[in-house]
């Protein structure tokens, strides 16, 4: 039986109960992370504890916690778990109103709920094979840039890809990728990394974020720039990047070899050095 957190209480998560007027229920009216703990020490916590701020303050919700008090939580439920490598979720909503109303309860008490699950991450297998993609427009709200709970189009988007027996839905808007439906994607072209810049259009992505630090510290080359639809599908690698899936190299797209159709030797690099300095950070010994 699992371990979670609910407002304040830390409880088995069968018997966790909320009230079905939670606004999150209602209106999907929250934020949540998804934070990977390695050897039970989180991963990269500042920076999912400062996305965290960014999106509650975007959605106009108070932060609950602050840093330290949440750190103390997510270590308490890493505690309460079974598992060496975790997958920790979190979730802060607008709290439950008296009623079924669109405007802001008054006063507000923001749900805090925690939750731990076995780290996913892809088996050898996947990483010496790739995975397959497919693409759809992406049609989701614009402010993808904040990690709220509302997720129902990348969930649909995400289905299109579990339904076509592949891995992720790559997602273009006008011409341009943006994302995944549940990951951030980089292309190499000619020796390149590419990734698209930060905006509005898709999720600042933790993972994203490191990759661009270690190829700058590796000295591999890479730009931050616009990638349109035909320089994805003619790239000569792609990558899908989570902190749940790391650095994993799609293969086909749409049912087309990408590059060679195997999985190419930036990735290969890539996923060596992230792996070196999740380690390094996080193993212990
Ligand atoms: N999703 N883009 C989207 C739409 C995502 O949902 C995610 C992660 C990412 C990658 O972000 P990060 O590197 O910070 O994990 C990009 C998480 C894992 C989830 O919803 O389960």
């Amino acid at each position: 039986m699992s371990l979670c957190h609910l407002d304040g209480n830390d409880l088995p998560l069968a018997e966790a109960r909320l009230s079905p007027l939670d606004r999150g229920f209602l209106f999907g009216d929250g934020a949540y992370e998804v934070i990977p703990a390695y050897s039970r020490r989180p991963f990269r916590l500042a920076e999912h504890l400062a996305r965290l701020e960014n999106t509650l303050e975007a959605l106009r919700l108070p932060n609950p916690h602050p840093a330290a008090a949440w750190a103390e939580i997510i270590a308490r439920v890493i505690a309460g778990n079974p598992w060496e490598d975790q997958s920790v979720y979190l979730q802060v909503t607008r709290g439950a109103d008296r009623v079924r109303r669109h405007a802001f309860p008054v006063p507000t008490r923001p749900t805090v709920f925690l939750m731990s699950e076995p780290l996913p991450l892809p088996g050898q297998t996947q990483l010496d094979n790739g995975v397959s993609a497919v693409s759809a427009a992406d049609y989701r709200w614009l402010r993808c840039d904040l990690k709220t709970v509302a997720l129902l189009a990348n969930c649909l988007l995400r289905q299109q890809a579990v339904e076509a027996g592949c891995a992720e839905t790559l997602l273009f808007r006008d011409g341009f990728l943006t994302e995944g439906a549940a990951s951030n994607i980089f292309a190499v072209r000619a020796g390149v990394l590419l990734a698209p810049p930060r905006n509005a259009l898709l999720l600042p992505g933790i993972t994203r974020d490191l990759i661009l630090e270690l190829a700058a510290s590796h000295g591999m080359p890479h730009e931050v720039r616009a990638i349109s639809e035909t320089e994805v599908r003619t790239a000569d690698e792609l990558w899908m990047t989570s902190s749940t899936k790391e650095v994993l190299p799609i293969v086909t797209l749409d049912g087309q070899p990408i590059g060679d159709g195997r999985p190419g030797e930036l990735a290969r690099r890539m996923h060596g050095w992230y792996r070196d300095f999740r380690d390094a950070e996080t193993r212990r010994g």
